[in-house]
């Protein structure tokens, strides 16, 4: 596993140059090797042609998305020697599969998406593999059986995401009984499941910080307020303590609801949010938010080299963690004029 750190770092393991023509009896999906690492198959353009890469992104659902969609789209351009077909799954797995489906059939070289939830994705990865077409996936996981159905996956550990957000609560806010509320990602999707695990066995050991609800706000702006007005409602405005969002748009939205019920954000409430975005950073910085986990989305750079590396017949690496960083309120001053997304 090779882990890197911030945007444009990554390299592809050791590139030892093994030009690998024949495919796996399963298709060109890649070979796993004996250290984890994939070698991907599949016809390479002839030198000169650009790489046809198929890209079915997961919707728009927030400023994350929005940054993830315009490195991709900025990196994989004809200057730079791609040829891209990118698709908007609109948040529906449905969508996603039709758009690998049309990849397939246009035989492109490299098809890479990100999941929108994790399971359901063999038969057509199968697909993919009987026709030879390398797979790449970024930012989500695919849970399945067979790791060969994709050669490489880049993204974040939201695990740790959600780690490092249960620490905080826990160290900063958990000296005394708190009461948590938690607006969960799209439901069955990695991050929201990561998340909600890594946060939880963060504070297992500490019997002051209880999540008292939590319910999914698909990770956009208008669920995450809608969503915490029914919190607001259900639990009483008295007993929540801290709000954990699994984004910074949920948790904005949740802001919204927040000043509409007539009370403070950031103190009233205590905040913590994953994406360290924008307009998130800025809340930070305004104190309507107290700690935000970074996931950085700015992986279109790191996406091309392993797609150059695969049609190349090169090894890579079966997974690339991104690292992220966190912000507290100091930190987001600083770090908010440099910010890119
Ligand atoms: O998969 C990454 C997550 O998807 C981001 O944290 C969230 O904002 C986005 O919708």
């Amino acid at each position: 596993m090779t882990r890197i750190t911030g945007p444009r770092t990554i390299r592809t393991s050791a590139l030892v140059g093994a030009v690998l023509l024949a495919l796996s009896a399963c298709g060109g999906g890649g070979e796993a090797t004996d250290d984890g690492s994939a070698a991907a198959g599949g016809g390479a353009p002839a030198d000169g042609e650009l790489i046809s890469v198929g890209f079915s992104q997961v919707g728009a659902e927030s400023g994350w998305r929005a940054a993830n969609t315009q490195s991709i789209q900025d990196t994989l351009t004809e200057e730079n020697g791609f040829e891209l077909s990118f698709s908007d799954a609109q948040q529906r797995q449905e969508n996603q599969i039709q758009a690998i489906r049309s990849y397939i059939a246009q035989d492109v070289d490299v098809i890479a998406f990100s999941p929108v939830v994790e399971t359901g994705w063999d038969a057509v990865l199968e697909e993919a593999a009987a026709a030879e077409i390398p797979v790449v996936l970024t930012d989500r996981a695919v849970d399945t059986p067979n790791e060969d159905l994709y050669v490489s996956f880049i993204g974040s550990d939201f695990v740790e995401e959600g780690e490092r957000a249960g620490a905080w609560v826990s160290e900063n806010l958990g000296t005394e009984p708190i009461n948590v509320v938690e607006l969960q990602g799209t439901t069955g999707s990695a991050p929201a499941n990561d998340r909600k695990e890594g946060f939880e066995s963060a504070i297992a050991d500490n019997p002051n910080v209880t999540i008292t609800a939590s319910q999914t706000g698909n990770f956009t702006r208008a669920e995450g307020r809608t969503v915490m007005e029914g919190f607001l409602q259900s639990e009483g405005a008295e007993n929540i303590d801290v709000l954990f969002a699994h984004n910074d748009d949920m948790g904005l939205g949740a802001i919204e609801a927040i000043e509409a019920a007539g009370l403070v954000p950031g103190e009233d409430i205590q905040i913590v949010t994953i994406d360290a975005v924008r307009d998130g950073m800025q809340a930070l910085a305004d104190g309507k938010i107290n700690f935000i986990v970074e996931c950085n989305p700015l992986l279109g750079p790191d996406l091309a080299d392993i797609i150059t590396s695969v049609v190349a017949g090169e090894e890579v690496e079966k997974r690339i963690v991104v690292e992220d960083q966190e912000f507290d309120q100091e930190a987001a001053v600083e770090a908010l004029p440099d910010r890119q997304y």
